[in-house]
């Protein structure tokens, strides 16, 4: 079994740019931010051996468990996972729900819904992404609510939902900034981790996190 990943090793974008993992974009219109760069991380990993404060889910309509990450958290937290989100009554695609976490390494698992990408796009070709957005705000005001300092989420709607990974990260990406950027959400969360379990979905956060998180003088000054 692989082993449990505590929060100290999971690096942020500063960290990841001083030991040359994230290479700076040739442009970005974003400010650079140190307070951002120590609280964005990214890691590839399986999310259900990280031992922060909440996961999130990458859950359908139910709520009652399926493939993919969904299925590995279920497996992971044992039966009274099941037993809780029962009791959820589903949830909308867009918003999100927390459990406790049961016999995973985390204090709460956040359910989130994402879109089915095809099937949202036929509907408005904005859909995707505005209800993607809305998953990982949703997923932040709950963690904010239940007092969860440190969140990863799973690449949401990346699988079997099939949401191009690139677009997915920039609209996470940008989505996590604007909400830790309001004026109400300064210092409420410590740590914003992206995991993600495929070399495509890593792939395209190394391309998106210097757009969106430009490395500050200080990450450049510490390149090793
Ligand atoms: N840890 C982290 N990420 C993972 C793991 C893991 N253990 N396993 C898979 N991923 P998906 P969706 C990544 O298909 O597209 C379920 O059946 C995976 O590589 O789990 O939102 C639900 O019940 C991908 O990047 O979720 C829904 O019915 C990301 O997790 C449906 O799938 C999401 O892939 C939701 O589809």
């Amino acid at each position: 079994m692989a082993p449990l990943i505590s929060l100290a090793d999971i690096p942020t974008v500063s960290r990841l740019y001083q030991l040359k993992k994230l290479i700076p974009a040739s442009s970005s219109s974003n400010i650079p931010s140190q307070t951002l760069n120590d609280i964005i991380s990214l890691i590839r990993s399986d999310i259900t051996k990280l031992q922060v404060d909440g996961i999130v889910n990458a859950a359908n309509q139910s709520l009652l468990g399926g493939g993919g990450v969904d299925g590995a958290i279920h497996r992971a937290a044992g039966p009274e996972l099941l037993d809780e989100c029962e009791d959820l009554d589903g949830c909308d695609i867009g918003d999100a729900k927390t459990t406790a976490a049961y016999e995973l390494p985390c204090k709460n698992v956040i359910h989130t819904v994402g879109p089915i990408y095809h099937k949202e796009k036929r509907t408005d070709p904005a859909r995707p992404e505005i209800l993607l957005r809305s998953c990982y705000r949703r997923s932040l005001e709950e963690a904010v609510e239940y007092n969860v300092k440190s969140i990863a989420f799973a690449a949401i709607s990346t699988g079997v939902y099939g949401y191009p990974s690139g677009k997915a990260a920039l609209a996470a990406a940008d989505e996590v900034r604007k909400f830790l950027e309001a004026p109400g959400n300064k210092g409420k969360l410590e740590r914003v981790i992206f995991c993600n379990f495929e070399q495509k979905d890593e792939n395209a956060y190394e391309d998106v996190i210097p757009q969106i998180f430009p490395p500050t003088e200080q990450d450049l000054s510490a390149i090793e």
